[in-house]
């Protein structure tokens, strides 16, 4: 079942990165948390995020989404500058970004239907008949159409995750945030959730960055693709022939800076010993 996706408002799409960070900084009081970040994701890209607590990623996120503005530096959304624009020259952008929250993050007294409806009624959209047929065409995607009436406190932790990626994905956005989307799952619900991110990559071309403490789950979006014949994952071809290219990065922030960003394979034959203790 495809989502159809309407090219969302924004400037002409051209050949910018999707995302691009250029000598970003931001301290809270004295205490120093982004020194001197930059990085570029590319359309289509997947940048796994990692680093310790405390290390900043959450923070990046905000700052990619205009809910925090940085001391220093520029971050561009597909060419467009966000630290110099108001309140709701934001909110234009946040249009064209979703983010799934680490937990979840649902409104609990709110219905399913109206956690999912809540960016289209933010957008002031009036049309219910418009509105229904949306959110359960997001709520198909993530498989969740029969929870359209049940609220928030009768699911499973991974429907909830599932919803919040309902929501995230109403506005049809072209970038996707997960901050430790599977976080606290179990493998087979986490797995769930790494179909749904490789879905919207696969089939919709959205680029994203998902913070993330299990390499495993960073390693399926790299080693898989979203197969709409089996409405699941199959591995990815690596003979060269299919004319995939792996579109993930890991970046690793440490101390301010970025430590390490670079292909799957040059991570993962990185003989730094800070690095090798991601990975082992
Ligand atoms: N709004 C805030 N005010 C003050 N300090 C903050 C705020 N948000 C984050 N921090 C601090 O910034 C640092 C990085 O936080 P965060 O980005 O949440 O880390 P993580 O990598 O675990 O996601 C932490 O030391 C945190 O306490
Ligand atoms: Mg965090």
């Amino acid at each position: 079942m495809a989502l159809s996706l309407s090219p969302t408002p924004g400037p002409a799409r051209s050949h910018e990165p999707a995302i691009e960070v250029s000598h970003v900084g931001i301290s809270f009081e004295d205490k120093l948390v982004l020194l001197d970040v930059s990085f570029q994701v590319g359309r289509g890209e997947t940048l796994v995020l990692l680093g310790v607590t405390g290390s900043g990623k959450s923070v990046l996120l905000k700052l990619l989404l205009g809910l925090l503005k940085p001391d220093s530096g520029r971050i561009l959304i597909e060419g467009q500058d966000l630290v110099p624009l108001s309140e709701n020259e934001l909110s234009l952008v946040r249009r064209r970004m979703g983010i799934v929250f680490q937990e979840g993050a649902l409104f609990d007294s709110l219905s399913v239907y109206e956690n999912v409806a809540y960016r289209l009624r933010e957008e002031r959209e009036r049309d219910e008949e418009k509105i229904e047929c949306r959110v359960r065409e997001v709520l198909r995607f993530v498989e969740l159409e029969d929870a359209i009436d049940k609220m928030p406190a009768e699911l499973s932790g991974g429907m909830r995750r599932r919803v919040s990626v309902a929501r995230a994905i109403i506005s049809n956005p072209l970038i996707m945030f997960y901050d430790s989307p599977t976080a606290g799952l179990d493998p087979v619900t986490a797995h769930a959730i790494n179909v749904l991110i490789a879905k919207l990559r696969d089939t919709q071309g959205v680029s994203s960055i998902v913070v993330t403490h299990r390499l495993q789950d960073a390693f399926v979006l790299s080693n898989y693709v979203f197969s709409p014949e089996k409405q699941g994952l199959v591995a990815a071809r690596t003979d060269g022939r299919s004319g995939r290219i792996d579109p993930t990065r890991f970046l690793v922030l440490r101390d301010g800076k970025v430590y390490f960003h670079g292909t799957r394979e040059e991570f993962v034959l990185a003989q730094d010993t800070y690095l090798r203790k991601f990975l082992i």
